[in-house]
Protein backbone atom coordinates (compact mmCIF):
# COMPACT_ATOMS: atom_id res chain seq x y z
CA UNK A 1 0.00 0.00 0.00
CA UNK A 2 2.42 2.45 0.87
CA UNK A 3 5.12 1.18 -2.27
CA UNK A 4 2.11 2.33 -4.47
CA UNK A 5 1.31 5.87 -2.63
CA UNK A 6 5.11 6.50 -3.15
CA UNK A 7 5.45 5.51 -6.89
CA UNK A 8 1.96 8.15 -7.44
CA UNK A 9 3.71 10.79 -5.62
CA UNK A 10 6.91 10.46 -7.37
CA UNK A 11 4.94 10.54 -10.95
CA UNK A 12 3.36 13.93 -9.34
CA UNK A 13 6.76 15.38 -8.72
CA UNK A 14 7.93 14.49 -11.92
CA UNK A 15 4.61 16.17 -13.68
CA UNK A 16 5.05 18.94 -11.90
CA UNK A 17 8.78 19.22 -12.93
CA UNK A 18 8.28 18.94 -16.22
CA UNK A 19 5.60 21.39 -16.74
CA UNK A 20 7.85 23.98 -14.93
CA UNK A 21 10.50 23.28 -17.28
CA UNK A 22 8.27 23.55 -20.22
CA UNK A 23 6.95 26.50 -19.12
CA UNK A 24 10.14 28.21 -18.04
CA UNK A 25 11.38 27.45 -21.79
CA UNK A 26 8.19 28.20 -23.44
CA UNK A 27 8.80 32.28 -21.87
CA UNK A 28 12.03 34.82 -22.54
CA UNK A 29 12.48 38.36 -21.88
CA UNK A 30 13.87 41.13 -24.36
CA UNK A 31 14.89 44.32 -22.80
CA UNK A 32 14.08 47.54 -23.66
CA UNK A 33 17.07 48.13 -25.64
CA UNK A 34 16.80 44.69 -27.71
CA UNK A 35 14.27 43.31 -30.78
CA UNK A 36 14.47 39.60 -31.19
CA UNK A 37 13.49 37.24 -34.05
CA UNK A 38 12.08 33.72 -32.23
CA UNK A 39 14.07 30.98 -32.95
CA UNK A 40 12.55 27.06 -32.23
CA UNK A 41 16.18 24.97 -31.73
CA UNK A 42 14.31 21.51 -31.59
CA UNK A 43 12.55 22.00 -35.04
CA UNK A 44 14.92 24.74 -36.30
CA UNK A 45 12.18 27.47 -37.15
CA UNK A 46 12.83 31.34 -37.47
CA UNK A 47 10.07 32.88 -36.01
CA UNK A 48 8.55 35.73 -38.99
CA UNK A 49 8.60 39.12 -37.20
CA UNK A 50 10.91 40.74 -35.23
CA UNK A 51 9.47 41.31 -31.10
CA UNK A 52 10.22 44.12 -29.05
CA UNK A 53 11.13 44.84 -25.57
CA UNK A 54 8.94 42.25 -22.94
CA UNK A 55 8.25 38.32 -21.67
CA UNK A 56 7.34 36.91 -24.66
CA UNK A 57 6.52 32.64 -24.66
CA UNK A 58 7.03 30.76 -27.85
CA UNK A 59 7.28 26.97 -28.20
CA UNK A 60 9.13 24.95 -25.81
CA UNK A 61 13.03 25.66 -25.59
CA UNK A 62 12.92 28.32 -28.52
CA UNK A 63 15.36 31.45 -28.21
CA UNK A 64 15.69 34.55 -29.50
CA UNK A 65 18.10 35.78 -31.72
CA UNK A 66 18.58 39.97 -30.49
CA UNK A 67 19.82 42.59 -32.22
CA UNK A 68 20.08 46.13 -30.46
CA UNK A 69 16.91 48.08 -31.26
CA UNK A 70 18.82 51.61 -30.43
CA UNK A 71 21.40 53.24 -32.86
CA UNK A 72 25.09 52.00 -32.04
CA UNK A 73 28.46 53.53 -33.14
CA UNK A 74 30.95 52.73 -35.85
CA UNK A 75 34.25 54.24 -35.38
CA UNK A 76 37.01 54.23 -38.37
CA UNK A 77 39.94 55.83 -38.31
CA UNK A 78 41.70 54.71 -41.65
CA UNK A 79 44.08 55.87 -44.75
CA UNK A 80 42.40 56.34 -47.96
CA UNK A 81 43.85 57.09 -51.39
CA UNK A 82 42.15 60.20 -52.89
CA UNK A 83 41.97 61.19 -56.33
CA UNK A 84 45.47 62.23 -56.82
CA UNK A 85 46.60 58.98 -55.36
CA UNK A 86 47.52 61.11 -52.53
CA UNK A 87 47.34 59.21 -49.07
CA UNK A 88 44.50 60.36 -46.63
CA UNK A 89 43.88 60.03 -43.22
CA UNK A 90 40.70 59.68 -42.03
CA UNK A 91 38.53 59.91 -38.63
CA UNK A 92 35.01 59.11 -39.60
CA UNK A 93 32.28 58.22 -36.79
CA UNK A 94 28.49 57.40 -37.49
CA UNK A 95 25.75 55.36 -35.94
CA UNK A 96 23.66 52.97 -37.27
CA UNK A 97 20.39 50.31 -36.48
CA UNK A 98 19.00 47.84 -38.28
CA UNK A 99 15.54 47.88 -39.62
CA UNK A 100 13.00 45.70 -37.47
CA UNK A 101 10.95 44.78 -40.95
CA UNK A 102 13.67 43.18 -42.64
CA UNK A 103 15.34 41.63 -39.06
CA UNK A 104 14.05 38.10 -40.98
CA UNK A 105 16.06 38.78 -44.05
CA UNK A 106 18.95 40.07 -41.93
CA UNK A 107 19.23 36.98 -39.93
CA UNK A 108 19.04 34.72 -42.89
CA UNK A 109 21.75 36.26 -44.72
CA UNK A 110 24.06 37.08 -41.43
CA UNK A 111 22.81 35.04 -38.71
CA UNK A 112 22.88 37.18 -36.18
CA UNK A 113 24.33 40.60 -34.58
CA UNK A 114 28.29 39.62 -34.67
CA UNK A 115 27.81 38.73 -37.91
CA UNK A 116 25.78 42.02 -39.00
CA UNK A 117 27.96 44.03 -37.60
CA UNK A 118 30.94 43.18 -39.56
CA UNK A 119 29.36 42.99 -42.90
CA UNK A 120 28.37 46.42 -41.98
CA UNK A 121 31.85 47.71 -41.02
CA UNK A 122 33.53 46.21 -43.99
CA UNK A 123 30.46 48.09 -46.05
CA UNK A 124 31.33 51.39 -44.28
CA UNK A 125 35.31 51.08 -44.71
CA UNK A 126 34.55 50.46 -48.22
CA UNK A 127 31.90 53.71 -48.59
CA UNK A 128 34.80 55.61 -47.13
CA UNK A 129 37.44 54.47 -49.65
CA UNK A 130 35.34 55.08 -52.14
CA UNK A 131 34.21 58.78 -51.18
CA UNK A 132 37.90 59.43 -50.97
CA UNK A 133 38.63 58.22 -54.73
CA UNK A 134 36.51 61.25 -55.85
CA UNK A 135 37.77 63.91 -54.15
CA UNK A 136 41.42 65.66 -54.82
CA UNK A 137 43.65 66.82 -52.59
CA UNK A 138 42.80 70.41 -53.22
CA UNK A 139 38.98 69.67 -52.52
CA UNK A 140 40.15 67.86 -49.01
CA UNK A 141 41.06 71.43 -48.09
CA UNK A 142 37.76 73.30 -49.51
CA UNK A 143 35.19 71.74 -49.34
CA UNK A 144 34.98 69.87 -46.44
CA UNK A 145 31.25 70.34 -45.92
CA UNK A 146 30.84 68.64 -49.24
CA UNK A 147 32.81 65.77 -48.52
CA UNK A 148 30.91 65.04 -45.67
CA UNK A 149 27.54 64.91 -47.29
CA UNK A 150 29.82 63.09 -50.29
CA UNK A 151 30.63 59.65 -47.67
CA UNK A 152 27.01 60.30 -45.92
CA UNK A 153 25.40 59.48 -49.50
CA UNK A 154 27.37 56.53 -50.01
CA UNK A 155 26.75 54.90 -46.95
CA UNK A 156 23.12 55.36 -47.29
CA UNK A 157 23.71 53.89 -50.67
CA UNK A 158 25.38 50.58 -49.23
CA UNK A 159 23.49 50.68 -45.61
CA UNK A 160 20.22 50.78 -47.75
CA UNK A 161 20.54 47.16 -49.21
CA UNK A 162 21.79 45.65 -45.78
CA UNK A 163 18.34 47.06 -44.10
CA UNK A 164 20.37 49.68 -42.28
CA UNK A 165 19.86 53.16 -41.40
CA UNK A 166 22.72 55.38 -40.25
CA UNK A 167 23.06 59.18 -38.32
CA UNK A 168 24.93 61.32 -37.00
CA UNK A 169 27.88 60.94 -39.41
CA UNK A 170 30.83 63.02 -38.00
CA UNK A 171 33.98 63.77 -40.59
CA UNK A 172 35.96 64.56 -37.68
CA UNK A 173 39.64 64.39 -38.74
CA UNK A 174 41.22 65.07 -42.74
CA UNK A 175 44.87 64.89 -42.69
CA UNK A 176 47.07 65.07 -45.16
CA UNK A 177 50.35 63.92 -45.53
CA UNK A 178 53.43 66.08 -43.77
CA UNK A 179 55.07 66.67 -46.93
CA UNK A 180 51.80 67.79 -48.89
CA UNK A 181 50.96 69.73 -45.92
CA UNK A 182 54.59 71.50 -46.00
CA UNK A 183 54.58 72.09 -49.53
CA UNK A 184 51.54 73.36 -49.55
CA UNK A 185 52.53 75.87 -46.62
CA UNK A 186 55.61 77.57 -48.53
CA UNK A 187 53.95 77.36 -51.92
CA UNK A 188 51.16 80.29 -49.67
CA UNK A 189 53.78 82.06 -48.53
CA UNK A 190 55.67 82.91 -51.36
CA UNK A 191 52.34 83.97 -52.51
CA UNK A 192 52.01 85.81 -49.78
CA UNK A 193 55.27 87.45 -50.13
CA UNK A 194 54.47 88.39 -53.84
CA UNK A 195 51.18 89.93 -53.09
CA UNK A 196 53.54 91.73 -50.71
CA UNK A 197 55.50 92.95 -52.99
CA UNK A 198 52.63 93.59 -55.73
CA UNK A 199 51.00 95.77 -52.60
CA UNK A 200 54.52 97.30 -52.29
CA UNK A 201 54.88 98.56 -56.01
CA UNK A 202 52.85 101.45 -56.33
CA UNK A 203 54.08 102.75 -52.87
CA UNK A 204 58.07 102.98 -54.49
CA UNK A 205 57.09 104.04 -57.82
CA UNK A 206 55.35 106.97 -56.12
CA UNK A 207 58.55 107.44 -53.61
CA UNK A 208 60.83 107.51 -56.74
CA UNK A 209 58.30 109.90 -58.71
CA UNK A 210 58.68 112.38 -55.80
CA UNK A 211 62.28 112.11 -55.56
CA UNK A 212 62.45 112.46 -59.33
CA UNK A 213 60.22 115.72 -59.28
CA UNK A 214 61.75 117.46 -56.09
CA UNK A 215 65.43 116.82 -58.22
CA UNK A 216 63.92 118.48 -61.24
CA UNK A 217 62.22 121.60 -58.90
CA UNK A 218 65.76 121.60 -57.38
CA UNK A 219 67.26 121.89 -61.02
CA UNK A 220 65.02 123.99 -61.98
CA UNK A 221 65.67 126.21 -58.67
CA UNK A 222 69.86 126.41 -59.36
CA UNK A 223 69.34 127.18 -62.78
CA UNK A 224 67.38 129.88 -62.20
CA UNK A 225 69.32 131.79 -59.54
CA UNK A 226 72.52 131.34 -62.05
CA UNK A 227 70.44 132.98 -64.32
CA UNK A 228 69.50 135.40 -62.04
CA UNK A 229 73.14 135.50 -60.59
CA UNK A 230 74.57 135.99 -64.26
CA UNK A 231 71.33 138.96 -64.96
CA UNK A 232 73.07 140.94 -62.24
CA UNK A 233 76.46 140.19 -63.17
CA UNK A 234 76.20 141.56 -66.53
CA UNK A 235 74.11 144.13 -65.57
CA UNK A 236 76.93 145.52 -62.99
CA UNK A 237 79.75 145.01 -65.26
CA UNK A 238 77.60 147.15 -67.73
CA UNK A 239 76.80 149.48 -65.21
CA UNK A 240 80.33 149.79 -64.28
CA UNK A 241 81.61 149.95 -67.84
CA UNK A 242 79.44 152.93 -68.57
CA UNK A 243 80.50 154.72 -65.42
CA UNK A 244 84.67 154.05 -66.74
CA UNK A 245 83.34 155.29 -70.16
CA UNK A 246 81.57 158.05 -68.62
CA UNK A 247 84.91 159.28 -66.47
CA UNK A 248 87.13 158.78 -69.26
CA UNK A 249 84.91 160.78 -71.53
CA UNK A 250 84.67 163.67 -68.67
CA UNK A 251 88.65 163.07 -68.80
CA UNK A 252 89.08 163.72 -72.07
CA UNK A 253 86.69 166.96 -72.46
CA UNK A 254 89.21 168.08 -69.38
CA UNK A 255 92.08 167.38 -71.32
CA UNK A 256 90.55 168.82 -74.36
CA UNK A 257 90.05 171.92 -72.40
CA UNK A 258 93.72 172.01 -70.91
CA UNK A 259 95.40 171.39 -74.66
CA UNK A 260 92.82 173.65 -76.02
CA UNK A 261 90.87 176.40 -74.56
CA UNK A 262 92.69 176.96 -71.40
CA UNK A 263 95.40 179.34 -72.72
CA UNK A 264 97.69 176.66 -71.43
CA UNK A 265 100.88 175.18 -73.46
CA UNK A 266 101.80 171.85 -72.73
CA UNK A 267 104.68 170.24 -74.18
CA UNK A 268 104.65 166.61 -74.73
CA UNK A 269 106.44 165.84 -71.91
CA UNK A 270 104.67 168.33 -69.95
CA UNK A 271 101.29 166.27 -70.71
CA UNK A 272 103.04 162.75 -69.91
CA UNK A 273 104.15 164.41 -66.21
CA UNK A 274 100.60 165.17 -65.58
CA UNK A 275 99.94 162.15 -66.65
CA UNK A 276 102.42 160.24 -64.62
CA UNK A 277 100.35 162.62 -61.96
CA UNK A 278 97.19 161.56 -62.20
CA UNK A 279 98.61 157.86 -62.06
CA UNK A 280 100.74 158.22 -58.70
CA UNK A 281 97.54 160.24 -57.17
CA UNK A 282 95.27 157.37 -58.24
CA UNK A 283 97.64 154.42 -57.22
CA UNK A 284 97.02 152.29 -54.00
CA UNK A 285 100.71 151.17 -54.06
CA UNK A 286 103.62 153.26 -54.51
CA UNK A 287 104.70 153.41 -57.93
CA UNK A 288 108.00 153.55 -58.96
CA UNK A 289 108.72 155.19 -63.01
CA UNK A 290 111.78 155.84 -64.66
CA UNK A 291 110.64 159.42 -65.71
CA UNK A 292 112.36 163.14 -65.33
CA UNK A 293 110.09 164.84 -63.14
CA UNK A 294 108.67 168.00 -65.26
CA UNK A 295 111.28 170.65 -64.90
CA UNK A 296 108.48 173.30 -64.54
CA UNK A 297 104.81 173.00 -64.72
CA UNK A 298 103.27 175.56 -66.18
CA UNK A 299 99.87 174.84 -65.45
CA UNK A 300 100.29 175.04 -61.75
C1 LIG B 1 27.00 34.43 -34.11
O1 LIG B 1 27.24 33.37 -35.01
C2 LIG B 1 28.57 32.89 -35.01
C3 LIG B 1 28.69 31.78 -36.02
O2 LIG B 1 27.98 32.06 -37.15
C4 LIG B 1 28.98 32.43 -33.64
O3 LIG B 1 30.33 32.01 -33.67
C5 LIG B 1 28.80 33.54 -32.65
O4 LIG B 1 29.09 33.08 -31.34
C6 LIG B 1 27.39 34.07 -32.72
N1 LIG B 1 27.26 35.18 -31.85
C7 LIG B 1 26.30 35.33 -30.97
C8 LIG B 1 26.34 36.60 -30.16
O5 LIG B 1 25.43 34.53 -30.85
C1 LIG C 1 40.45 69.44 -58.04
O1 LIG C 1 39.12 69.36 -58.49
C2 LIG C 1 38.53 70.61 -58.76
C3 LIG C 1 37.06 70.38 -59.09
O2 LIG C 1 36.87 69.28 -59.87
C4 LIG C 1 39.26 71.27 -59.91
O3 LIG C 1 38.72 72.53 -60.18
C5 LIG C 1 40.71 71.42 -59.51
O4 LIG C 1 41.45 71.96 -60.59
C6 LIG C 1 41.29 70.09 -59.09
N1 LIG C 1 42.63 70.35 -58.57
C7 LIG C 1 43.67 69.62 -58.91
C8 LIG C 1 44.97 70.02 -58.28
O5 LIG C 1 43.59 68.68 -59.68
C1 LIG D 1 103.65 177.14 -77.69
O1 LIG D 1 105.05 177.02 -77.53
C2 LIG D 1 105.75 176.77 -78.74
C3 LIG D 1 107.26 176.57 -78.44
O2 LIG D 1 107.51 175.99 -77.27
C4 LIG D 1 105.50 177.86 -79.70
O3 LIG D 1 106.16 177.64 -80.92
C5 LIG D 1 104.05 178.10 -79.92
O4 LIG D 1 103.82 179.20 -80.77
C6 LIG D 1 103.26 178.28 -78.59
N1 LIG D 1 101.88 178.32 -78.78
C7 LIG D 1 101.04 179.20 -78.16
C8 LIG D 1 99.61 179.12 -78.50
O5 LIG D 1 101.43 179.92 -77.34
Amino acid sequence: MGKKKYIIGSCVVVVILMIVVLISTSYHKLASDEIGLQYDVINKKLGSSAEREGLHNGPPGFEFIVFPSVFRSLEFSLKCLNKDGVEIKLDVTYQYKVRAVNLRTVILDFRNFTGYKKVLTFAGEAALHEACSYFNTSQFQSQRAEFQEFVRKKLIERYNILYADITDLQVSNIERPPEYESAIRSKERAREDIQVALNERPRLLTEAETAKREAETQAEIIKNKAESDARILTNKAKTEASGILLQYEKEAESYQRILGNSGLNLTTEGFISYLGVRVIADAKNPVYIGLQSPAKSSYT
